[in-house]
């Protein structure tokens, strides 16, 4: 299509962050004529009439062709972006819960009604790291991921560790900076990052697994006393998402928080910042870094995907499709 309609879900610090962003970027011809909120009566920043609370005017709306999804709820999501894609509009999302739980569905969605569905603003916010993961690197050359891949935590991390501030100080905080999950022990506990590995897992290397089956912990068993041993000891703490082949040609997988000296690209990865070391045969490390979480980073990555739409870019799952599939190993305890 050339002109792109969008339907928008969601008015939060992402559906915002967009409205805002697609304003001062016209030249991609790309304009919201509907936007489905929960709660109309409160006050925004955008004309009244756009709003409705009922989704189906949006995805029964024949000149939309693009629905955006930045809702929080999963479940209220599924069905939002299954109907979007089984009515052929294209779909862009930022749920990494959805798409981590849903992943084989989806994709067979994808494939079944042959529309593009996008989400890059899903992981690590402005960097393209799926896209990255795409196109640059062939199942069997890559070696190992390791990032940092929730900006909620690694702001409240940083914040413990360089500015000695309590917990729940820098927690609240990077509630208030619109950083965190609505249910921020989403964030603390692990859970957001291990649905963020989960799609790294699908696009680095072919794996579709859930997130149930992966090793996780978050932060928040992380008491005073690590903070200062750490400090002590010039390190710094970070929640890791690791994939890493091992020699057997499977794959261990975990999110960690670990200690990490200052010889690690993550070292200098601060506040709600992410930052991922890609490792290939070829190519060496390669270090991706930016913002991780926020309104205008996480909006940048939606806009991406909605002028990729202009072109009918769709992710390949290149390596779903390739005779070298990657399978994980189940003794990643050991092993790594
Ligand atoms: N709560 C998430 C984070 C938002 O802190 O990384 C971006 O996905």
């Amino acid at each position: 299509a050339n002109k792109l309609t969008i339907g928008l879900f969601g008015f939060g610090v992402v559906g915002e962050g967009i409205y805002q962003v697609l304003q001062q970027t016209p030249s991609l011809q790309a304009t919201i004529k509907k936007i489905c909120v929960k709660h109309p009566e409160k006050p925004r920043n955008a004309p009244p009439e756009l709003f409705t609370t009922n989704g189906d005017e949006l995805l029964n709306d024949p000149e939309i062709n693009v629905i955006v999804e930045l809702i929080n709820d999963a479940d209220d999501a599924y069905h939002i972006v299954t109907t979007a894609l089984k009515g052929r509009k294209a779909v862009v999302s930022a749920n990494k819960k959805l798409i981590a739980h849903h992943l084989p569905e989806l994709l067979q969605l994808q494939k079944q009604y042959d529309i593009p569905f996008l989400y890059e603003a899903a992981v690590c916010g402005a960097i393209p790291i799926i896209r990255n993961l795409e196109e640059y690197y062939d199942n069997d050359l890559l070696r190992g991921i390791c990032g940092i891949v929730n900006g909620s935590t690694n702001f409240i991390l940083t914040k413990i560790l360089a500015e000695n501030l309590p917990y729940a100080k820098a927690l609240q905080q990077a509630q208030d900076q619109g950083f965190a999950e609505t249910d921020p022990t989403l964030d603390v506990e692990g859970y957001d990052a291990v649905n963020k590995l989960t799609i790294l897992l699908a696009h680095g290397y072919g794996i579709v697994t859930h997130p149930d089956q992966l090793l996780f912990r978050g932060i928040n068993q992380i008491h005073a006393s690590d903070a200062t041993y750490a400090a002590e000891k010039g390190l710094q703490i970070k929640l890791t998402a690791q994939a890493k082949k091992l020699s057997n040609g499977k794959v261990a997988t975990f999110v960690l928080p670990q200690l990490v000296t200052n010889q690690s690209k993550l070292f200098d990865v601060p506040n709600e910042n992410n930052g991922v070391v890609i490792e290939s045969s070829f190519s060496d490390k390669q270090f991706l870094y930016g913002k991780g979480a926020g309104r205008f980073p996480t909006a940048s990555a939606v806009l991406s995907d909605i002028s990729a739409l202009r072109y009918q870019y769709r992710y390949e799952y290149r390596k779903l499709k390739s005779a070298l599939r990657t399978e994980l190993t189940d003794d990643f305890y050991l092993r790594v």
